[in-house]
C-alpha cells in the first residue's frame, strides 16, 4: 500500500527533536522555527512533558467518555485558571477543524439559525462545516458549497456590521490569520463583532487554534483588548504534538446529554498533555516570554533592507519579503538549516516553541540578512 500522496514533502527526515533542535538521518541538525506548524509549544521532547505521558500510558492510556475521567477534570480547571476564563465550560476534541465544527453547529443549535459569517483570507479546518467558512474554494468538496456563509473582508467594521443579521447563527474569526499571512485582528474590530452579536443574538466564535495557547503573549489574543467571544476554540499548541483540541463555552450554553460527543474527544493521554503543556507554561512564564521575545525579534526583523513589513504578535510572526519567498526559504534551510513556514507567495512565518532560544532567534536574524542583504 502506498500512502495517499497529498503532502509535498522534504527529503528531510527528522528522527530525534529536544527544545527547537531536530537532527536528520544524517545526524544533521536544524533549528525549528516552525513549531511542527505552531504546534510544538514548551518545546520538543520536554522532560517533564515525557514524563507525564510516560507515566500516564503505564497506568491507563484510554477509556470510553462513559467512565469518570479526572485528567478531563484537572484539565478544565487548570485552563479555565490559567486563561483566566474559569467560568467557561470545556468540550475536549481532537484537531483544530473538529473545534470549530462543534463551536458552529452549537451556535446551530443554540441559535435555531443555518447562516455564517466568516472573512476573507480565513483558515478554520477541513471538515464539513470548518472548509465552509474557510476561504479557499479549491479544498471544498461540491458538498461543502451548499451552505450559508457570507465572507467579508478581514477587520473591515462596516462589511462586518452589516452581514450579521438576525439570520446569522455564528459570526467565525481567528485572533491572527495564520494561513491568510499574519493579520492580527484590531480592537474595532472584535469590538463591532461583539455588539453587532449581542444586538442580533448571533453567536460570536473566536479560532484560536493556531494564534491560541499563549502564542500572542496573551493567552488569547482577543486577551489583548477587551471583548469576551461566546466559543472559543483551540488545538495545536494545546498539546505539543499530542493530538487535542477543544472548545470553550460560555455559561450562555446549556449542556444536554448526547448534544456532542466524539470517541478520542479527551482521553487520557491527550488530557495529560495537555495539562502538562499548561504547567510548563505556568513555571516557565512562556506567556509573558513569547509576548516580549516577539515584540524584541521583530524589531531586530524589521530592520533588514528586503522586508516589506512585518506583522503579528508575540512569537506569531510574518514577514512579509520583497522577493518571493520560495528560493529565500530554501536557502534557510539548507544552507542555514532553519525550519519555517510560509503563507502565499512573499510571507515567511515564524511558529517557534515558546521557549525558544535567544540566540537562535538572534542567528535567524543574521542568516536572513545575510540572504536578503548579500
Ligand atoms: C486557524 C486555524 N483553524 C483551524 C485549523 C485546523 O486545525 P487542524 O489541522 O488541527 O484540523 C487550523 C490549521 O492550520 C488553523 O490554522
Amino acid at each position: 500500500m502506498n500512502l495517499f500522496d497529498v503532502y509535498p514533502l522534504y527529503d528531510i527526515e527528522p528522527v530525534k527533536a529536544q527544545g527547537s533542535t531536530l537532527w536528520d538521518t544524517n545526524g544533521q541538525k536544524y533549528t525549528d522555527l516552525y513549531g511542527g506548524h505552531a504546534v510544538i509549544s514548551i518545546g520538543h521532547t520536554h522532560p517533564r512533558y515525557v514524563q507525564r505521558l510516560s507515566d500516564q500510558l503505564n497506568k491507563i492510556g484510554f477509556y470510553s467518555n462513559s467512565v469518570q475521567i479526572s485528567a478531563q477534570k484537572e484539565l478544565a480547571e487548570r485552563l479555565g485558571r490559567v486563561s483566566g476564563l474559569p467560568e467557561y465550560d470545556l468540550f475536549l476534541v481532537n484537531s483544530g477543524a473538529e473545534a470549530n465544527e462543534n463551536a458552529l453547529k452549537l451556535a446551530s443549535f443554540h441559535t435555531g439559525r443555518t447562516r455564517v459569517v466568516a472573512c476573507t483570507k480565513a483558515f478554520h479546518g477541513r471538515t464539513s462545516a470548518a472548509v465552509a467558512v474557510t476561504d479557499n474554494p479549491s479544498i471544498k468538496a461540491p458538498l461543502n458549497f451548499d451552505q450559508h456563509v457570507t465572507f467579508v473582508p478581514f477587520n473591515d467594521v462596516e462589511a462586518v456590521k452589516t452581514a450579521i443579521t438576525e439570520e446569522t447563527a455564528a459570526v467565525i474569526v481567528e485572533g491572527i490569520q495564520g494561513v491568510g499571512g499574519i493579520h492580527v485582528a484590531t480592537e474595532e474590530f472584535y469590538q463591532a463583532i461583539r455588539t453587532r452579536c449581542d444586538e442580533t443574538g448571533t453567536v460570536f466564535i473566536h479560532d484560536s487554534v493556531q494564534c491560541g495557547f499563549g502564542r500572542s503573549g496573551a493567552f488569547f489574543t482577543f486577551q489583548h483588548g477587551q471583548v469576551l467571544p461566546d466559543l472559543i476554540t483551540t488545538a495545536k499548541g494545546m498539546g505539543n504534538g499530542f493530538p487535542v483540541g477543544g472548545v470553550l463555552i460560555s455559561p450562555k450554553f446549556k449542556a444536554k446529554h448526547g448534544l456532542l460527543g466524539t470517541t478520542f474527544g479527551g482521553n487520557h493521554l491527550a488530557c495529560t498533555a495537555a495539562n502538562a503543556v499548561l504547567e510548563v507554561m505556568e513555571e516557565e512564564q512562556l506567556i509573558s516570554r513569547a509576548g516580549h521575545l516577539g515584540t524584541q525579534w521583530m524589531k531586530a526583523l524589521s530592520e533588514i533592507p528586503g522586508i516589506a513589513e512585518v506583522r503579528g504578535q508575540g512569537l506569531m510572526i510574518g514577514l512579509e519579503l520583497e522577493k518571493p519567498v520560495g528560493p529565500v526559504r530554501e536557502a534557510l534551510l539548507r544552507q542555514h538549516f532553519f525550519f519555517t513556514g510560509v503563507a502565499g507567495g512573499h510571507t515567511i512565518r515564524l511558529l517557534p516553541a515558546l521557549n525558544v532560544a535567544e540566540s537562535d532567534m538572534h542567528r535567524f536574524v543574521e542568516a536572513l540578512r545575510s540572504l536578503l542583504v548579500g
